[in-house]
């Protein structure tokens, strides 16, 4: 799209998220209305939204269920003061969502969004330990190539180095370790290398004293590293060390919940129950911001007495449990189960995981992996060598959005996770779009690569 120049004046007096004004002014998407599963910018350009946003709409975006809830609620009261009251419809979207939650996770804090929901988590778990006889217990592990968030907590437990360097030092008492994927070369299983994975947590917890450990959070499938999807086993490994020694189990959701991977929860799919789940992005369908931390039961135990004791979670924020927001939550979920969209997922995923496969035929996929219509397809120079090849993954960046497509798109990897009003036709017209995509990102990366192998690659399945 063209940009004009009040445009290209506006856009240099602001800051987008994690990426250059400059770069994006050579490549730009100013959207100005969403239906569906589209999106068109200022020009009435239409986009397929393979990705609901950035994982966001999952009902879609304008879903009339959720509109109409939204309206109701307008209506009536759309802010509560926190420090003096609640709303109503945030006691009924506390009920809802711990009604959905697995195991007896059932004390639900709302809140704006995913940073805001795994801050909380940590924040309830030092105060959970300080409050049950392990004071000492203040640290958190988490992964490299993780990403929990923009704030200085999420920060901290994210593992993306080059979003993280600008602001060192970090917060102490967070330390990371190896997803399973940076192992995978080394083991002759995928298998093998997520039962090392899961120990390097062990073994990290007992270096460091479990004693001085609180939790360990991990997105079930973490985005960041490319849809990085471990074995349900690596998660009952994770499940038994941290039980064996107290250490609390965080599982970030905001991307994997409500649905998409063929379960509420990823959690579910993986047959694994956390002490602490976060949540956010799909939970509002994205129509406006929602978040929330849910923790086991038993430990809000901790929390109950007067003020006087000064037990109570010492956290707020002056729009968590917004009751615009909390009304959403209630239709999203309400959806989700009357349509039985879980199902759905598992269905609609395997129609495209089929037609990603098709894929194949270029020659430059590594794996598709994933759950549910979550799915990541790892792109590589050929697949003899299986050779990174960032510059087709920065191509597809320019041809997708050229060919009216929005992906997740990183240089080694893209992603998909479209909206579960989708059906099979609408992943053919999206799969048909893709290969397009990567199919003249090929031509563009060979023209920008010496390597005259590339070229051959770009011509590959016609
Ligand atoms: C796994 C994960 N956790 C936390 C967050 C932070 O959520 P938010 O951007 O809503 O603050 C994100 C955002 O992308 C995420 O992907």
């Amino acid at each position: 799209m063209q940009l004009t120049t009040r445009e290209i004046d506006i856009l240099q007096h602001t800051f987008l998220d994690y990426r250059s004004t400059e770069d994006f002014i050579q490549n730009p998407l100013v959207l100005h209305r969403a239906q569906g599963l589209y999106c068109w910018d200022t020009a009435g350009k239409r986009y397929f939204d393979a990705i609901g946003g950035v994982f966001v709409a999952l009902l879609g975006h304008g879903h009339p269920r959720v509109m109409a809830a939204m309206r109701e609620q307008m209506e009536r009261m759309t802010f509560a003061p926190p420090l003096h009251g609640i709303a109503d419809v945030t006691l009924d979207f506390v009920e809802k969502l711990g009604s959905v939650c697995p195991g007896d996770l059932r004390y639900v804090n709302p809140f704006s969004g995913g940073s805001e929901a795994v801050e909380s988590a940590f924040k309830f778990a030092r105060q959970y330990f300080k409050q049950s006889g392990h004071p000492g217990k203040y640290k958190f592990i988490s992964r490299y190539s993780s990403y929990h968030g923009g704030t200085f907590g999420g920060m901290s437990a994210s593992g993306t180095g080059e979003r993280k360097a600008k602001f060192e030092p970090q917060m102490p008492g967070f330390l990371k370790v190896f997803p399973p994927t940076f192992y995978r070369d080394q083991f002759a299983s995928w298998e093998e290398a997520n039962r090392f994975a899961a120990q390097s947590v062990e073994d990290v917890i007992v270096a460091e004293g479990p004693e001085t450990v609180a939790g360990f959070i991990v997105e079930p499938i973490g985005n960041t590293g490319g849809i990085i999807t471990p074995t349900s086993e690596y998660f009952q490994l994770l499940r038994d060390i941290c039980t064996r020694h107290n250490v609390l189990l965080i599982f970030d959701e905001v991307i994997t919940g409500f649905a998409k991977t063929g379960h509420m929860f990823a959690a579910q799919t993986f047959g694994v129950t956390p002490d602490i789940l976060c949540v956010g992005k799909g939970i509002s369908s994205g129509a406006v911001p929602l978040g929330a931390m849910v923790a086991r039961e038993d430990l809000a135990e901790a929390f109950r007495g007067s003020s006087a004791d000064g037990k109570f979670f010492a956290h707020g924020h002056t729009f968590a449990g917004n009751p615009l927001a909390c009304a959403v939550g209630i239709a999203v979920i309400d959806e989700i189960l009357e349509k039985d969209l879980c199902a759905k997922a598992v269905r609609l995923g395997a129609y495209l995981a089929r037609r990603l496969q098709d894929l194949q035929k270029l020659g430059i996929v590594r794996e598709i992996r994933g759950k549910g219509i979550l799915l990541g397809v790892e792109l590589v120079r050929d697949t003899a060598s299986m050779a990174p090849f960032p510059e087709l993954g920065i191509a597809l960046k320019r041809t997708a959005l050229r060919n009216g497509l929005i992906l997740r798109i990183d240089p080694t990897w893209f992603a998909v996770a479209p909206p579960l009003i989708a059906e099979e036709s609408d992943l053919d017209e999206m799969c048909g779009l893709i290969e397009k995509s990567i199919r003249e990102a090929l031509d563009e990366a060979r023209d920008e690569c010496p390597n005259t192998h590339c070229s051959t690659v770009a011509n590959r399945g016609r």
